[in-house]
């Protein structure tokens, strides 16, 4: 999928000569024309530099290329937990130069001849994959499952087949040109763009791009049911917005797992989920004790992996990070092994990478505990029914958001926020097309580095 493509758009957005496939000599006269025309219009974009180390940027405007190609003008976009994996480097295959960022919402600039649905002017919210809308799998409504992305190497002998592309998410996932800027290419517009309503905004609209998705999808793929006990590893947005969804599906008890001031901000949003702190476990005991202590002994129906994997606390899992014997530790898994009831089951939603060590494989086949990775959330199933929820008020995106950033500040934020200072849960960023904040939302802050 889009190869030449996005050799061709990184090639531009970096400023670079077009070379490509030049059997394709209309499409590279075409290319070097528009090169020309965007030399004349810029655009800023947060760029990866170095493992911590990002930078905004002034680079020619995106083009249309294939088309099925939308050019959309951001008026928001936000930082992902995933992106700070990026940032610290820990992805394989991004380059210096790429342009970051997966979720963001704006106004249609242009359109490829292929765009019937979707005109200059609307608003939209972008998915963070990139589907093509038409193989099987899409059209079975598994978008993060489409067959047509162009996996490089090392992702298709790691998972043994093909995986869709994720904007601005390393050449890993297709390298294409991300989000975190003020223009930005998205193929397959189609498949891809949801239009936004009059009566929805930025503030909340942007967040249909990944996180509402993600989390309820992964409540809905992990099979929550009407009375469970839930627990939910790491209360970053994603966890937070799952507790509100576990609730919504008709839980009876949910339990937040963290060791930051995130369990108060999560509980003064959702004021029944219970919370621990698995900083505070006492010194004889473990995560798992105390959270079965919480639910009588027996454990929770459910748990879900909300956290970051490629940050070990035991010596044994550093070593062998750092030695590249396992891409991610197993220790929130083993935890949520331990938690579960028999026949408990967990759903991972938090991004593991490759392989990890040391699962313990014999309490999940001796007490029958069911693991579901709940893949990239398939964002085009859902963001419709979550729209509607936005509009009737049974979700609320704004609970998430701490801050409203300008694009110029997105450094200092991935800078600041990965060690999660300065009271940080999801940002809001604009751009020089955002309108001014709406009423009863954030206003801009400058962030101190
Ligand atoms: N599957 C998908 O489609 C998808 C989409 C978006 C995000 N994600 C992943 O979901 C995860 C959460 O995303 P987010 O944006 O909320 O990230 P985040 O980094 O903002 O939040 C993660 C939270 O987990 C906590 N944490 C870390 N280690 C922990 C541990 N051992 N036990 C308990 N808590 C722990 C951190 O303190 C943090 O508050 C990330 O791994 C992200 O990559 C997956
Ligand atoms: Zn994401
Ligand atoms: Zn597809």
């Amino acid at each position: 999928m889009e190869t030449a493509a996005n050799a061709a758009d990184r090639a531009l957005q970096k400023g670079e000569e077009l070379v490509q496939d030049t059997t394709n000599l209309s499409e590279f006269a075409s290319g070097l024309e528009a090169k020309a025309r965007d030399r004349e219009e810029k655009m800023k974009a947060l760029t990866w530099q170095w493992p911590n180390q990002v930078e905004v940027v002034e680079l020619p405007k995106p083009r249309i290329i294939e088309d099925h190609d939308v050019i959309v003008q951001v008026t928001g976009s936000t930082i992902c937990g995933s992106d700070f994996q990026l940032y610290r480097g820990r992805i394989f295959q991004l380059e210096k130069g790429d342009i970051l960022g997966h979720e963001f919402c704006g106004r249609v600039e242009s359109t490829g001849s292929a765009i019937n649905s979707i005109k200059p002017g609307d608003r939209v919210v972008g998915s963070f994959q990139i589907a093509c809308g038409e193989c099987s799998n899409c059209r079975l409504k598994q978008p993060s499952l489409c067959d047509c992305a162009d996996s490089d190497e090392i992702q298709r002998s790691l998972y043994g087949r093909r995986k869709p592309g994720v904007l601005g998410y390393s050449h890993l996932t297709s390298g294409f040109v991300g989000g975190q800027a003020e223009y930005v290419r998205m193929p397959y517009g189609e498949a891809n763009l949801l239009k936004l309503p009059d009566d929805v905004i930025d503030e909340k609209g942007l967040y249909l791009s990944d996180v509402l998705c993600t989390s309820y999808h992964c409540v809905v793929d992990t099979g929550i049911t009407k009375g469970s006990t839930v627990a939910i590893w790491g209360m970053g947005p994603v966890g937070l917005m799952c507790a509100h969804f576990a609730f919504q599906k008709g839980a009876s008890r949910v339990i937040g797992i963290d060791n930051s001031w995130r369990l108060g901000w999560c509980k003064t949003k959702i004021p029944k989920l219970e919370t621990l702190d698995y900083a505070r476990v006492p010194l004889r005991s473990n995560i798992s004790t105390e959270l079965r202590k919480m639910v009588s002994g027996e454990g929770v129906d459910f748990a879900l992996q909300c956290a970051a994997t490629e940050r070990a606390r035991s010596m044994l899992h550093k070593l062998e990070m750092a030695l590249r014997l396992e891409d991610c530790t197993s220790e929130t898994l083993n935890e949520m092994i331990l938690s579960v009831k028999k026949f408990g089951t967990i759903g991972i939603t938090g991004v593991y990478a490759g392989y990890t060590n040391h699962v313990n494989i014999g309490a999940v086949m001796q007490l029958g505990i069911r693991i579901i990775g709940n893949s990239q959330a398939p964002v085009s199933k859902y963001w419709k029914e979550l729209l509607e929820q936005i509009r009737s008020g049974d979700v609320d995106p704004s609970i998430m958001i701490s801050h409203r950033i300008d694009l110029d500040d997105l450094p200092k934020a991935y800078r600041i926020f990965d060690s999660k200072q300065q009271d940080s849960m999801k940002t809001f960023v604009q751009t020089r097309f955002s309108n001014p904040p709406a009423p009863g939302t954030l206003p801009v802050v400058g962030l101190q580095a």
